[in-house]
C-alpha cells in the first residue's frame, strides 16, 4: 500500500464499498479475559495464533478496510515469519493501532474516568507510522448513572480526544475518535440520547478549536440504545432513527465515515441496527462498523483455542464480516443469517 496516502484517502478507503473495521486491539488483560471464557491460556503465541487465524480468513477480503491492533500485534510475525501487518495488507485492509493508555478516575469526579496517553504520544506515533500504521484509535469512556455524565468529564475527555487527533494527523495517520457512552446500567434510551448528544457536540467543538482536519478523521461512536439492564428495550427501528438524528444534529457533513462500536450488543443487533440506518439512507457520511466483540464472538467460541477448529472459526468470522458489509450498504436481511 502506498506509504504516502493522504489522510482523506486513508479515511475514505477504510469505509469504501461497505467495508468496515475489525477492532482486534484488545489489551493483554482484555484478551486474557476473552480467552478465559474459552478456557485458553493467553500467551504471546496463543494471541498470535488467534489473530493470525482472523487476519487470514477469506472474509477479510472486500469486507474489512482496516484492522485496529494492539502494540504487541503490530510488531508480531505470523507462524511463517510474515509480519502480521503484511498479512492484513495482503487482504486489502490497512493496519491501525490503539494509542491510548486506558482510563483512570477523574480528579474532580472520581466515579468518572479520563483516558490517558498524551505523554510521549508524538514519539510513539512517529514509530507506529514507520511500522506501517495508517490510522490510530483513542477511546474515551462515558458512564451514565444518577446525575452523570458530568460536563467536566465530557469536556476533559473530548479535549483529550482533540489533542490526540491533532498529534496523530501531524504524524500522517488518520485518528479514529471514539467517545463511547457505555450501555451498562438501567438507564432509558433518552438518557443515552442526551449523553451521546452532549459528547458529540463537545467533541466537534474541541476538534474545531484544535484545527483537526475533519476530512481526515473517522468517528467511532456508540449507537443510541437502552441501558442493558433496562426493562424497556428500544426496537431496531427506534434505535436506528434516534442514532441517526443524533448524528445529523452534531456531526459535520464533511466527515468521511462513521464506524460504530458494538459495545456489548448481540451480533445480530449490531448488524440489524447498522442495516436499518443505511436503509433509511440519505446521510452525508458513510455509516459502517468498527466492531470488536460483534465480529469476533462467534469465531472465538468456535476456535476455543484448538487448531482443528481454525477453519470453522474462520468461516464464522467471515460470515459476520460479510453480514456487516451488507448492513453498511443497507442490503442485509435476517434470512441471510441461515
Ligand atoms: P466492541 O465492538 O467490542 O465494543 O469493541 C470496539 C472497540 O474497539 C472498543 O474500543
Amino acid at each position: 500500500m502506498d506509504k504516502n496516502m493522504k489522510l482523506e484517502e486513508i479515511a475514505s478507503y477504510i469505509v469504501s464499498n461497505g467495508k468496515g473495521i475489525l477492532a482486534a486491539d484488545e489489551s493483554t488483560p482484555t484478551i486474557g479475559k476473552r480467552f478465559a471464557t474459552i478456557n485458553t491460556e493467553s500467551t504471546e503465541d496463543s494471541r498470535r495464533d488467534y489473530r493470525e487465524m482472523l487476519f487470514r480468513a477469506d472474509g477479510m477480503k472486500n469486507n474489512i478496510g482496516g484492522v485496529i491492533l494492539f502494540d504487541e500485534t503490530l510488531r508480531q510475525a505470523a507462524k511463517d515469519g510474515t509480519p502480521l501487518r503484511e498479512v492484513i495488507s495482503e487482504q486489502g485492509a490497512l493496519p491501525g493501532i490503539k494509542v491510548d493508555k486506558g482510563i483512570s478516575p477523574l480528579d474532580s469526579s472520581p466515579e468518572e474516568n479520563i483516558t490517558g496517553g498524551l505523554d510521549g504520544l508524538n514519539e510513539r506515533c512517529a514509530e507506529y507510522f514507520e511500522l506501517g500504521a495508517k490510522f490510530t484509535k483513542w477511546r474515551a469512556v462515558i458512564k451514565i448513572s444518577d446525575g452523570l455524565p458530568s460536563q467536566e468529564a465530557i469536556k476533559a475527555n473530548m479535549d483529550a480526544l482533540a489533542d490526540y487527533a491533532k498529534i496523530v494527523q501531524e504524524n500522517n495517520m488518520v485518528p479514529i475518535v471514539e467517545p463511547e457512552v457505555l450501555m451498562d446500567g438501567n438507564h432509558s434510551l433518552e438518557s443515552c440520547e442526551d449523553a451521546t448528544k452532549r459528547c458529540l457536540s463537545t467533541l466537534f467543538e474541541s476538534l474545531a478549536k484544535k484545527n483537526v482536519l475533519v476530512e481526515g478523521t473517522i468517528l467511532k461512536p456508540n449507537m443510541v440504545v437502552s441501558g442493558n439492564e433496562s426493562l424497556e428495550q428500544a426496537g431496531i427501528q427506534q434505535v436506528a432513527e434516534m442514532t441517526l438524528n443524533c448524528l445529523l444534529e452534531n456531526v459535520p457533513s464533511n466527515l468521511p465515515g462513521i464506524t460504530f462500536l458494538s459495545g456489548g450488543q448481540s451480533d445480530i443487533n449490531a448488524t440489524a441496527h447498522l442495516d436499518a440506518m443505511n436503509k433509511i439512507g440519505g446521510n452525508p457520511w458513510k455509516l459502517s462498523f468498527s466492531y470488536g466483540r460483534a465480529l469476533q464472538q462467534a469465531a472465538l467460541k468456535t476456535w476455543s483455542g484448538k487448531q482443528d477448529n481454525e477453519q470453522a472459526a474462520q468461516e464464522a468470522f467471515s460470515h459476520r464480516a460479510k453480514m456487516n458489509m451488507l448492513a453498511a450498504k443497507g442490503e442485509w436481511s435476517e434470512n441471510l443469517e441461515g
